[in-house]
């Protein structure tokens, strides 16, 4: 199922309900502490905003420890300027750097640090994170100081406001970023960000820094994130269908390099494909099966070209392409388009999806045939429609046949 995401919440609503509320207070000062690189913007100067619910705040953190402290006392100033009530939770992966002793000689009873064991990553931590909290609301930030702490207030008045999801987002108007980004970063952030547009129509599905409620969370289904673009996983598998996304500054970096190595990105595309099958189920098989047809399409006429160069005769080089082609066409469909099925016996499915072919084939000629005698009308171009009808239903039928018989389903492999 699709879902329409509204993209950008433009407007502060006035609000009363749920997790916060705004206290409209034309002479009091903002009590919102700006950092230095975040210009306060106008409509701070009009209303407080006032925290009125718990929350949680994950930070998934490895070998951070030059930041933690500036992260504790960011968040400390924001706690105390908002008397908020929150605990915050680092999610550590064995970093042994010295984090876990920064955490503990803070020794304030609302910070804590886990370390994690098993197997290291940024989404199983959040998730992690996220079922240790204790608070209805949940907000997972980086620990770089990347993400401005001073907008969870903001998010967290979205989500009282109605929504289900929060983005601080880089992508929206009134949103910035630090000079420093080089142009691949940029445009690998970009492209990610394009890959996703089919599952969500919010700017910034990427950014690490969002809100949710926990009950929300808690309804997840089968959350199985690869790599680091939990947000993204959120949105999809809770089926958020309002998404807002309120304007941040994205700071630079203040200690250390990225962990995201172009490893870590590259899973990025095995996580779109699996989110795409979870969307859009057998829509995403078939144009894979599409593609799949279509590259079946070049290997014959390129096997077809060399048998013809290598003087073999007409005959027997459109046979080697065919023949050629429908293997391809087989290991690319159990490789990719039906990779669940991947751990049964090939030569059995090859059987079938022969046999699917022969099927599909005749179909083809059958609805061809049937269009062109008894529908259509004498006219010249009637057999090339009736040729492509044919063509069309057989692909289906050879689909249909290829996705509920030799491939079907017998559970979701992981
Ligand atoms: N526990 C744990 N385990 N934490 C990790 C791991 C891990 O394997 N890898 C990274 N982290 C932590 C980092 O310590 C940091 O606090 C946070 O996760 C994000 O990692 P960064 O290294 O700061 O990533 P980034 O700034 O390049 O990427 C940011 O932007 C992306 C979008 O472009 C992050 O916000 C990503 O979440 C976001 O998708
Ligand atoms: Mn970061």
């Amino acid at each position: 199922m699709l879902h329409k995401h509204k993209s950008v919440w433009r407007e502060l609503h006035t609000s009363f309900e749920f997790f916060g509320h705004v206290v409209d207070d034309d002479l009091k000062m903002p009590t919102i502490e700006q950092p230095h690189s975040d210009a306060p913007l106008d409509d701070e100067r009009f209303a407080e905003i006032v925290v009125s619910k718990p929350i949680s705040i994950i930070v998934p953190t490895y070998k951070e420890n030059a930041n933690i402290p500036s992260m504790i006392e960011r968040v400390r100033q924001l706690k105390e300027a908002h008397a908020i009530e929150l605990e915050l939770i680092f999610m550590d992966d064995k970093s042994r750097d010295g984090s876990v002793e920064t955490v503990e000689a803070a020794g304030l009873d609302w910070v804590r640090i886990v370390e994690r064991d098993g197997e290291r990553g940024l989404s199983p931590a959040v998730i992690d994170g996220f079922r240790l909290a204790r608070n209805p609301v949940l907000i997972c930030m980086d620990c770089d100081l990347s993400h401005p702490p001073e907008k969870i207030p903001h998010l967290v008045l979205a989500l009282s406001s109605g929504q289900q999801f929060v983005i601080g987002s880089r992508y929206v108007p009134g949103a910035s970023t630090d000079d420093d980004w080089g142009v691949l970063r940029w445009l690998n952030s970009r492209i990610a960000t394009l890959m996703a547009r089919p599952l969500t129509s919010a700017r910034d599905p990427m950014s690490g820094f969002f809100a949710l409620r926990r009950a929300d969370f808690e309804n997840a289904q089968d959350l199985n994130p690869v790599g680091y673009k939990i947000g993204l996983e959120l949105i999809v598998k809770c089926g958020f269908e309002n998404v807002a996304e309120v304007p941040i500054h994205f700071a630079d970096r203040v200690h250390g390099e990225s962990k995201l190595t172009l490893r870590e990105q590259l899973k990025y595309i095995k996580h779109i494909r699996r989110l795409y099958i979870h969307e859009f189920g057998n829509a995403m098989h078939f144009m894979q099966f599409l593609v799949v047809g279509a590259s079946g399409t070049v290997v014959n006429l390129l096997v077809l070209f060399a048998l013809l160069k290598m003087g073999l005769s007409e005959p027997v080089s459109l046979a080697g392409g065919i023949c050629v082609s429908l293997i391809t066409n087989f290991l690319l469909n159990r490789r990719f388009t039906f990779s669940y099925a991947r751990d049964r016996n090939p030569w059995a499915q090859f059987a079938g999806f022969l046999g699917a072919s022969l099927v599909g084939m005749l179909v083809n000629y059958a609805v061809a045939l049937f269009l062109v005698s008894s529908v259509l009308q004498d006219a010249p171009s009637s057999v090339y429609i009736a040729a492509l009808a044919g063509i069309a239903s057989g692909v289906l039928f050879n689909f249909l046949g290829n996705r509920y018989l030799v491939f079907r389903k017998r559970y979701i492999r992981r």
